[in-house]
C-alpha cells in the first residue's frame, strides 16, 4: 500500500520521545522532560495581541504562498541588517516552521545522484529531508573535535557528486558555534566547487559569550548566491506550536519553493504571519534578552550538573539550549539485571527507572551521546540531574 519512498522513513526520534514522556505524565508519572526542542513557557504579550488583532480583523483568507507582502519586507530588512548584503522581498519566504523551509530548500536544490555533506552528529530531521529529496547524504563526522568543523575533512568529502552542504549553527544537538574563520574557509570550498548551502541558524539569537553567531553570508559576501539561509521564530519567541519560519536564498530558489508550495500548502497560518510581524519588531528585543538571560543560567546549572555524573563527559555547550554528553562510559553494565547495551536502551531505562526523558544520541547519528535539553524549570532540571545521578550510581 506504500510507496518505495516511505520504506526507509521513520517518524522523528525527538516526537517520538517527547509523546512518550507526554504519555507517562498524563498516566500521573512525575517525568522530568528533558527530550523537548523548544522552550517550557510562554510567549511575549505583545506577539499574542497580534495574534488576537488578525483574529478579530478576520483575517480567514488564503494570503501569498510565502506571505503577506509586508512580511517579506520585513524579512528582507532584516536579513539585510544581519548580513550587510541587500536582500530584497523576493528574495525571502515565511513558512510553516524552518522545518518547511528545509524541506522546500533541500526538494528544489538536490536530485538523485546527488551528494549532500552534513556534519554529524545532525538535527534528526536533516538526513531525512535530503533522503526525500531523492539525494545521498554524506556525513562529516565531528565529535573527535569537539564538534567543530574542520574545512580540511570537509573538503575530502568532496566528490564530483557533491551539490550541496547543510550547516546549522548554533547546533542542535551539540551546542556548537562556529567561528568566522571556519566558516570563511568553508566557503571558499563551497565557492570553489559551486555548491548550494544550505544555513540553518534557527538558534541564533541563543548565543552565550564569549562565542558569538555567525553568519556565512556576512563573512563572505559571494555567499548570498550560493546560500540558503533558513530561520525560526519556534526558539527565541517560544512560538514552536504555531509554526513559524522563513528563509532568504537567490531569487531561482524563492520561486521554485513558492512554485512547490503552492501545491503542498497554499501558505502559512494567516493569522500567525501577523504575530510573526510583531515578533520580528523590535518591540520584542526585551522578551529575547529574558529568553537568553534564562537560558544563561539554566545551563549554568545543567552544567555544573552534567559534570558531576560519574564516567560522563560533556563538551561546553556554546548556544541553542541542549547538552550533548558522552554516555559511553555508562554503556555495557546493568541496572538491577537489565544490560544497558547500547544508548537507546539507555534512554529507555532512564525513562522508566529515573522518570527523566532524554533523546538517545542514535537519532543524530551518534551511539555515544544523549541529549539533555536544559529549556527547562531551573527545579526540574536540578530534579533530573538528581534522578540521573541515582541512577548512574546504581549501575554496575
Ligand atoms: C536545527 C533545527 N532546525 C530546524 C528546526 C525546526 O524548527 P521549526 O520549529 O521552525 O520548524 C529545529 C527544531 O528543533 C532545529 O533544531
Amino acid at each position: 500500500m506504500l510507496a518505495e519512498r516511505m520504506r526507509q522513513l521513520a517518524g522523528s526520534q525527538t516526537s517520538g520521545m517527547r509523546n512518550r514522556a507526554r504519555k507517562l505524565r498524563a498516566e500521573g508519572v512525575q517525568v522530568v522532560n528533558f527530550a523537548a526542542g523548544e522552550l517550557d513557557q510562554d510567549t511575549s504579550a505583545s506577539i499574542k495581541t497580534a495574534a488576537h488583532q488578525a483574529i478579530d480583523s478576520s483575517r480567514t483568507q488564503y494570503t501569498e504562498t510565502l506571505g503577506i507582502g509586508e512580511l517579506r519586507e520585513r524579512l528582507a530588512q532584516r536579513y539585510t541588517q544581519k548580513t550587510g548584503a541587500a536582500y530584497h522581498a523576493d528574495e525571502v519566504g515565511f513558512t510553516a516552521g524552518a522545518k518547511q523551509a528545509l524541506f522546500s530548500a533541500a526538494f528544489v536544490s538536490f536530485q538523485p545522484g546527488d551528494e549532500v555533506i552534513i556534519p554529524a552528529p545532525y538535527w534528526v530531521t536533516f538526513p531525512e529531508q535530503i533522503r526525500l529529496a531523492g539525494a545521498t547524504p554524506v556525513f562529516l563526522p565531528t565529535a573527535h573535535r569537539q564538534f567543530q568543523l574542520d574545512p580540511d575533512e570537509l573538503a575530502r568529502l568532496i566528490t564530483p557528486r557533491t551539490r550541496g552542504l547543510l550547516l546549522n549553527t548554533p547546533h542542535n544537538p551539540t551546542g556548537a558555534v562556529y567561528a568566522a574563520n571556519v566558516l570563511e574557509n568553508v566557503a571558499e570550498l563551497v565557492l570553489e566547487h559551486q555548491l548550494t548551502c544550505l544555513f540553518d541558524e534557527c538558534y541564533d539569537e541563543l548565543v552565550y559569550a564569549p562565542a558569538t553567531h555567525c553568519n556565512i553570508v556576512k563573512q563572505v559576501p559571494a555567499m548570498k548566491a550560493r546560500t540558503i539561509l533558513v530561520g525560526s521564530l519556534s526558539k527565541t519567541y517560544c512560538l514552536a506550536g504555531w509554526r513559524a519560519g522563513f528563509f532568504a536564498a537567490p531569487q531561482p530558489v524563492v520561486k521554485a519553493v513558492a512554485n512547490l508550495q503552492s501545491h503542498n500548502a497554499s501558505n502559512p497560518c494567516n493569522l500567525v504571519q501577523y504575530a510573526a510581524l510583531d515578533a520580528l519588531g523590535s518591540v520584542n528585543d526585551t522578551f529575547v534578552d529574558g529568553i537568553r538571560q534564562q537560558l544563561h543560567a539554566q545551563r549554568a546549572v545543567a552544567w555544573e550538573w552534567v559534570q558531576r555524573i560519574p564516567q560522563v563527559t560533556c563538551v561546553v555547550p556554546q548556544g541553542a539550549f541542549y547538552l550533548f554528553p558522552d554516555v559511553s562510559g555508562l554503556l555495557g553494565k546493568s541496572f538491577k539485571d537489565q544490560r544497558v547495551g547500547n544508548v537507546d536502551r539507555l534512554a529507555e531505562l532512564l525513562l522508566e527507572h529515573a522518570h527523566i526523558a532524554v533523546v538517545p544520541g542514535s537519532a543524530f547519528g551518534s551511539d555515544r551521546h544523549v541529549r539533555i535539553s536544559y529549556a527547562i524549570p531551573t527545579e526540574q532540571i536540578v530534579a533530573g540531574f538528581t534522578q540521573l545521578e541515582r541512577f548512574v550510581n546504581l549501575l554496575k
